[in-house]
């Protein structure tokens, strides 16, 4: 196999702890906990291996990456080392003096999260009473101390409702982009499909409304829209193909193709406290696996969409065939395509389950 190109982006997800409990969480179900996280220098000697690597951005995500009383000196380190610098959060552990802090250690970019637009509904969603009222604050503060705003929504059968309400809102924020999301069904989402799943009626409304926002926001407000897999006729390019874009580095230290990637059960990942990322990258049996289109059965191995999606989500294909190298049932050439439509004519519409959190104690 030839050497892969450099990747995109590091995801750095510097710890698991998190204030919120959100029912579609996408971190793994057995939590790392805070004693094996990596300390500062590690982090600081991985920014550096990525900077040379070629990457060219940072996320420094989590759980709630704030939470970690080193972000500003990460930050300043990934932005003295020449990656763009993005923070992933919740924003409940911020304030004014924190953000502006990582504005003047170089921050360039927020993503904050948003659950709903009724702050019961939002707070009920996290879990967490006055959390809305809090992130609306922090949002005023990343935008007064000149960093870039995204908010990003996870919409599902509970909120899709309130899909204009959170365009409206993201403009009134100052937002320049909203990403709606829409729930990836694995790790505790699997947990709460049933009270998440939207309909395909929701779906086609939310679809036909982000088009009509689109043309009316233009040079306003940037969207990032996936549409949601079980209602998609082909799959998407999960992580834009494996190994190919990005490197996630999780609290203690593993390197994984994705934040899902270790569902996949005979994977074996190396640790950054023990291999460089740049040998990782290229090297690791776990990268290398589902690199490219030499490991595709049919019907990815010669259709002619395998190097637009690469064969879709290799942790749906586990979760929903046993075998992580079948193609993504999402897509409707796929022999389990059968597979999502009744599982979408089971669940959606059908009563609505109340939520089962996390039980970890953050
Ligand atoms: Fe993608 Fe495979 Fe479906 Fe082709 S057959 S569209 S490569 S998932
Ligand atoms: Fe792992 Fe899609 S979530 S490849």
């Amino acid at each position: 196999m030839s050497t892969p190109e450099p990747p995109l982006a590091l995801l750095a997800e510097l710890t698991h702890r998190c204030p919120l409990q959100c029912p579609y969480c996408s971190n793994p179900l057995a939590l790392e906990g805070v004693e094996g996280e990596l300390g500062t220098e590690e982090w600081c000697r991985i920014l550096d291996e990525a900077a040379a690597l070629g990457a060219y951005q940072v996320h420094f995500s989590g759980g709630e990456p704030a939470l970690r009383k080193d972000l500003p000196k990460l930050v300043r380190h990934a932005s003295a080392a020449g990656l763009y610098t993005n923070l992933i959060t919740s924003g409940i552990p911020l304030n004014g003096e924190k953000i502006d802090a990582l504005a003047g250690a170089g921050l360039e970019h927020v993503q904050l999260s948003l659950q709903d637009t009724l702050p019961e509904e939002a707070d009920r969603v996290a879990k967490m009473p006055g959390a809305h009222a809090k992130k609306l604050e922090i949002a005023r503060c990343v935008r007064e101390a000149g960093l870039a705003l995204t908010i990003n929504c996870v919409f599902h059968r509970q909120n899709l409702e309130r899909l204009d309400a959170m365009i409206e809102l993201a403009v009134a924020l100052g937002a320049g982009r909203l990403e709606i999301a829409h729930v990836q069904y694995y790790g505790w989402a699997i947990e709460n499909r049933q009270a998440l799943l939207p309909s395909r009626d929701q779906i086609e409304k939310a679809n036909a409304l982000i088009a009509d926002a689109e043309a009316r926001l233009k040079g306003v407000l940037l969207f990032d829209h996936v549409p949601p897999d079980y209602y998609a006729r082909r799959p998407k390019a999960c992580m834009g193909g494996w190994g190919r874009q990005f490197l996630n580095i999780s609290p203690s230290g593993k390197a994984l193709p994705c934040h899902a990637a270790e569902t996949i059960p005979d994977l074996r990942f190396d640790n950054v406290r023990e291999r460089s990322l740049a040998d990782i990258w290229v090297e690791s049996d776990a990268f290398r696996r589902f690199r490219g289109t030499g490991w595709m059965p049919e019907p990815c191995g010669s259709c002619d969409r395998r190097e637009i999606d690469w064969g879709g989500c290799r942790c749906q294909a586990l979760m929903l065939t046993g075998d992580a190298a079948q193609a993504d049932p999402v897509c409707e050439l796929s022999p389990d395509h059968g597979r999502i439509l009744q599982m979408v004519k089971n669940e959606a519409g059908q009563e609505v389950p109340p939520f089962r959190y996390r039980r970890k104690a953050n």
